[in-house]
């Protein structure tokens, strides 16, 4: 872990650092988003797009933040500026570092409702409320909640509290238990839930669903979505891993580091999805394509059928509100760590008010959920215009601009020394991704897949 007083102290190993990006890439993204976008989107063939989309787009705009972090060793927004500064560029590339850090505040305040459904989930959870429960009980116990404001600003406002708190105190010590311990429980957990799925639920046809490739179900919306899905699952865009980045030992190898974060991600991500869609299929109240509920209401009717559901179910949420703990910090620390840096505002204040600004925000998503659901904007509530315009917009762009800066305006000699550690295979492989796919392609979905959203589709 690095110290809080010394920016330039590194991570005590490559693992650590492993472990802390993998605290920020695993989270609600992994568990709740990923299943419910794939249900969405028809499954498998949006399943094989967000697939190429992480390995071909996703992992290296990855390498490139951790490399401009390693070589920055500063808060994400002044290692954007030094080095744009180096490389003799316009004040335009610092708008990777600001606008990164705006983007995560501005996710972190809708992520914070949703965490906030999982932490109130506990003691429903522990209390036995899902005893039995069929599709329609947990069904009701998930609207009758979304219906009240209040349960879900007192939730939101706990989860605030948690993350305000690590980040104030420390991002370090917190943090690294949670990474060692908390998530890997959470993958075994995750497993015996495959488990059950397997045993009780319509397997086979979870199975097909997720991935088999039926090419008609494909939409420029879906490739869309599935791309900014990948910024998001791989924390990519805001300056997080960047952030993490700068404490990363100079001789660690970043490619090799960056394949493991990705795979970790991504089996989370795909497991959770086998644990649910077997459970969907075997019960008929319940829909694939249900939305944000699917994870709420699908697994709890799995907890309910358990001898030891109350036990399970209680644990499940716990650990799922610790990944979204961890992945939260991560949200907030650029701008806190600017702040802290730049304004002559301590660690503490800088924290205190972000994570207000943070938790004003969230009541708008709260009350997207009742209060304001008849409004909408382009057929979006709040939540969702905030979802879309987060993932389908700003992370793909912040990704385009790292692409275009790392592959043709850094020093590729300053790019060869920081991944030397790579195979002169691997750079060029990496090089040639970044340089000539990641630009045009991210350009190419986002253009087309905007167009088609927001004008075609209506
Ligand atoms: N990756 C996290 C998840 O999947 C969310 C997250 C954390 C994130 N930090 C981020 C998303 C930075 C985008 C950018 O739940």
């Amino acid at each position: 872990m690095p110290s809080e007083q010394n920016n330039f102290l590194t991570w005590r190993s490559r693992w650590t650092f492993i472990l802390a990006a993998t605290g920020s890439a695993v989270g609600l993204g992994n568990i709740w988003k990923f299943p419910y976008i794939a249900g969405e989107n028809g499954g498998g063939a949006f399943v094989v797009v967000y697939l190429f989309c992480i390995a071909l787009v996703g992992v290296p705009v990855m390498v490139a933040e951790v490399m401009l972090g390693r070589r920055g060793r500063k808060s994400p927004i002044s290692s954007m500026r030094r080095l744009t500064t180096e490389a003799g560029l316009h004040g335009f590339w610092n708008s990777i570092g600001w606008l990164g850090a705006i983007i995560g505040l501005l996710i972190l305040s809708f992520y914070s409702v949703i965490a906030g459904w999982s932490l109130a989930y506990i003691p429903e959870m522990a209390t036995g409320a899902f005893q039995g429960a069929n599709a329609q009980t947990t069904k009701t116990i998930f609207e009758t909640m979304l219906a009240d404001p209040d349960r879900l600003v007192f939730w939101h406002s706990v989860f605030v509290a948690m993350t305000i708190f690590v980040v104030a105190f420390g991002v370090t010590r917190g943090l690294g238990v949670a990474a060692r311990v908390l998530m890997p429980s959470l993958f075994v957990l995750l497993i015996v839930l495959l488990l059950f799925a397997y045993r009780y639920g319509d397997f086979s046809a979870g199975f097909s669903f997720l991935f088999s490739f039926d090419y008609e179900r494909l939409t420029l919306r879906g490739v869309l979505e599935a791309l900014g899905h990948a910024f998001f699952t791989l924390s990519l865009g805001v300056g997080a891993i960047m952030a993490y980045g700068a404490y990363m030992p100079a001789e660690a190898s970043i490619g090799k580091t960056v394949a493991i974060i990705a795979l970790f991600d991504t089996l989370v991500a795909l497991i959770a999805g086998m644990a649910i869609f077997p459970i969907v299929f075997a019960h008929g109240a319940l829909d694939a394509a249900a939305g944000p509920s699917l994870l709420f209401i699908s697994l709890p009717v799995a907890f309910g059928g358990m001898q030891a559901g109350v036990l399970f179910g209680s644990l499940f949420f716990i650990l799922v509100t610790v990944a979204a703990w961890s992945s939260a910090i991560s949200l907030i620390e650029p701008a806190v760590a600017w702040m802290a840096e730049h304004k002559g505002v301590n660690r503490f204040t800088a924290t205190l008010f972000l994570g207000f600004l943070v938790w004003l925000l969230g009541l708008a998503t709260v009350f997207s959920f009742n209060d304001w659901a008849e409004h909408k904007v382009l057929g979006m509530t709040f939540f969702d215009g905030l979802d879309f315009l987060t993932s389908r917009v700003l992370l793909p762009l912040t990704g385009l601009f790292i692409a275009i800066f790392v592959g043709w305006y850094f020093a590729a000699e300053h790019a060869r020394e920081e991944l030397n550690g790579e195979q002169s295979v691997i750079w060029s492989v990496w090089f040639y991704l970044l340089r000539y796919l990641c630009p045009p392609a991210i350009a190419t979905v986002m253009i087309v897949g905007l167009y088609d959203s927001l004008v075609a589709g209506g």
